[in-house]
């Protein structure tokens, strides 16, 4: 692992830029550093001055004749080459780059980025930034950037692709008493990426969650391999922004335009245990409930209220966010009988009702985390005359502490009369929460960690012997040869096979007398389709026959494709009219991939036929992590073609084994040949045994 230590623990630090005005942010840069408690040595460079802020300065770094962990460069864009070439000559490990004007400025900016990233290589220094914020460890202690103030310290990184977002992050941080080990701005991350700094924090003793604004991901596979190991140590949880459909509308097929790039970003993140948000506050919801609070065993929460309706609120979102609402044992239902009002509900949500005061608040939250059937605890509060919201908040915090294996959160529903519970509350690290929502959210998204931690221990891959890699590496050379990047649907039939994928047998016929012949030996009834590499969808220019029982229907259907398909398309190439037999009835789904730029392939499964695009019955996989059947098991559950699958009104259930078994092989298969671009197996028909792909369009590209 790439030792970060030179910019979070630095023993030396330069700040190349630092200046005696106020107002620029080379000062600001090193009276954060003076005024974060940093111990190490300082160095500020600038060729005017002798003294800046009480710190001997220096003409340049290469005056310090000091070994110099980190500089911090803060001058304008036409020095940062020369400053950098400085520092490596210097033997400086690391580099902290604030100014602007690279990469996000155009083509030019960009020059001087690659240029100043050859720099780095070239010296063995690493870099953060340009056009970053900097850096915070609240630890170390070092503020080595520009924001205004220190965040608290605290169990909490953030790594930021947008540095206004960090500082504003930062400063609202201190209204809510949220606490921060690590802030880092990344910049336009020409060296160092959100990869780097994850797996750095992962590993710093001092981070218990991870934050993560992130508008890009530098390197797909990179991080996934990263964040699945680094996930097993802290929980990660982040927010991408711009997300675009842009490549989904692009996709030519079903795959292709079901898919797009959130998909995608979507099975990574699940793939790596990472937690994704899609709203600040959520992030900041998830941040403090890991933060402070222990992650539950289960999903079997219970609920607390001096109120009807916002239990019945917290009830309906445990269900919404696929949570359990605690059944209690009897002998928490007698003590809760035995000593809570007549009129009290004791069953899940406890309804400890409107003149319940803190006694009544402890004797039920006790009560509840006693419960070895619950696994967390909601306690709401609405104000009443007789409420006693502080009292109560400490009662909360100290039965968190006492039962601390099991994450409580406080929803306290009001403004000014709970204002001093809310700040014991959020003074004693307890998450409290304005309404129930949040707070089950909250504890869905530790839930879910939960199961990706039980769920991490490796699984031996499933062994698949029988694919044939020469016969489809040689398909799909002669398809190349051709000039063509559309397979047949004999050459896909072919690929099929040879990965051990059962599907119509299909074989090409140049004549009707060929088609005749080939239907002696395959049997009837059969199928004929038009065999043209231009035509995708050909049933709409008559290009299909089916259902075909004799040597007379076949030569006459082969007359009539060939008619028709002449006629509504007279230009387009014809290979010939393809054979295929005709398959038993079955539950119709698809299985396809798209590539995608990022994380390379990814499958989907679903409903199939042609409605797929309007129904969006569809789940989706990084093929590199659908290696057992019981993660393809677990895709195909996602979806409601599960449902039609186990035999829905009164159907027989359908081959569900054969069918994880055709998803497995599609996703070894497109990992195998790298140049396959989108597939779509549209339908798969499942039989009550056994499975066939029917329809199967491949396309590659041609590879240099
Ligand atoms: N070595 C050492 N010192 C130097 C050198 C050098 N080669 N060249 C200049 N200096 C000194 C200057 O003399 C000056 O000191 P002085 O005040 O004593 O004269 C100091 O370095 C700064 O140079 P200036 O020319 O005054 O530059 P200024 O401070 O105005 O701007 C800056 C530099 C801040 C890097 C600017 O170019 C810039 O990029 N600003 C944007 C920064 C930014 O926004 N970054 C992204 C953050 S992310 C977000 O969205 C918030």
């Amino acid at each position: 692992m790439l030792d970060l230590d030179f910019l979070f623990n630095p023993e030396q630090i330069a700040i190349v830029g630092a200046s005696k005005s106020p107002q620029k942010i080379g000062h600001a840069i090193l009276d954060n550093v003076v005024n974060s408690g940093y111990e190490g040595k300082i160095y500020p460079i600038n060729p005017k001055e002798e003294e800046i802020l009480g710190y001997k300065a220096y003409p340049s770094v290469a005056d310090i004749n000091e070994s110099v962990d980190l500089a911090i460069i803060s001058v304008p864009v036409k020095h940062t080459i020369g400053v950098a070439e400085e520092c490596g000559k210097a033997g400086v490990k690391g580099l902290i780059v604030i100014t602007a004007g690279f990469k996000e400025v155009g083509r030019e900016g960009l020059k001087l980025e690659r240029e100043l990233t050859a720099i780095c290589e070239r010296y063995g220094m690493r870099m953060l930034g340009p056009n970053c914020v900097g850096v915070m460890d609240t630890h170390t202690p070092l503020n080595g950037s520009f924001a205004t103030g220190f965040p608290n310290e605290g169990n909490i990184s953030l790594i930021s692709q947008s540095g206004a977002m960090l500082v504003s992050i930062l400063d609202w941080s201190f209204e809510m008493g949220i606490g921060f080990s690590r802030f880092i701005s990344t910049g336009n991350k020409a060296d160092l990426t959100e990869i780097d700094l994850i797996e750095s924090c992962a590993a710093d003793p001092y981070t218990n969650v991870i934050l993560c604004y992130i508008e890009d991901i530098t390197d797909g596979k990179r991080f996934v391999e990263v964040c699945s190991e680094a996930s097993k140590k802290k929980p990660i949880v982040i927010l991408k922004s711009g997300i675009s459909s842009a490549g989904a509308q692009a996709a030519s097929s079903h795959t292709g335009a079901l898919a797009g790039s959130n998909r995608a970003y979507e099975a990574a993140f699940r793939q790596s245990g990472v937690l994704r948000v899609d709203t600040m506050n959520d992030l900041f919801d998830l941040a403090r409930a890991f933060s402070s609070q222990p992650i539950p065993n289960n999903s079997r929460v219970a609920v607390v209220t001096n109120a009807g309706g916002p239990g019945i609120l917290a009830t309906d979102a445990v269900e919404k966010y696929g949570l359990k609402m605690a059944r209690f044992t009897k002998d928490t239902i007698d003590k809760l009988r035995n000593n809570l009002p007549h009129e009290a509900n004791i069953y899940n949500p406890v309804d400890i009702i409107g003149d319940a005061r803190d006694d009544r608040y402890r004797f039920a939250l006790q009560a509840t985390l006693e419960d070895e059937n619950v696994d967390s605890a909601i306690v709401i509060l609405c104000p009443a005359a007789v409420t006693e919201p502080e009292k109560t908040a400490q009662t909360i915090v100290e039965l968190n502490k006492k039962y601390n294996n099991k994450p409580v959160m406080a929803v306290y529903i009001g403004g000014k009369a709970l204002a001093e519970g809310k700040n014991y509350l959020s003074e004693n690290a307890l998450p409290s929460f304005t309404f129930p929502e949040p707070s089950i959210s909250a504890l869905e998204g530790m839930t879910r960690y939960n199961q990706f931690i039980k769920e991490a221990e490796p699984v031996e891959p499933a062994e698949l012997t029988d694919t044939d890699y020469d016969t489809v590496r040689k398909t799909l050379d002669q398809v190349l040869e051709d000039r063509r990047v559309v397979l047949l649907g004999h050459e896909a039939s072919t690929v099929m096979s040879a990965y051990g994928i059962p599907v119509s047998k299909t074989y090409l016929a140049t004549s009707e007398e060929e088609a005749a012949e080939i239907c002696g030996k395959l049997g009837y009834p059969v199928a004929l389709k038009i065999s043209s590499p231009r035509i995708a969808h050909k049933t709409d220019v008559g290009g299909v026959e089916i259902g075909l029982h004799s040597e007379k229907e076949v030569k006459r259907a082969y007359r009539k494709i060939m008619e028709q398909v002449t006629h509504f398309l007279p230009d387009a190439p014809i290979y010939g009219i393809e054979v295929q037999d005709m398959v038993d009835e079955g539950v119709e789904v698809i299985v396809g991939m798209s590539k995608d730029v990022q994380f390379g392939p990814l499958v989907v499964f679903g409903l199939g036929g042609i409605y797929v695009n309007l129904i969006e019955d569809v789940s989706f996989r990084l093929a590199s992590a659908l290696d057992t059947y019981d993660e393809v098991k677990q895709m195909i559950t996602e979806t409601k073609a599960y449902t039609m699958l186990k035999g829905y009104r009164g159907k027989k259930s359908a081959d569900v084994n054969a069918l994880s078994d055709t998803i497995l092989r599609v996703a070894r298969l497109v990992q195998d040949f790298d140049e396959i671009t989108e597939m779509d197996i549209n339908p798969v028909r499942v039989h009550t045994k056994g499975s066939t792909a029917l329809d199967v369009k491949i396309t590659i590209e041609h590879k240099e």
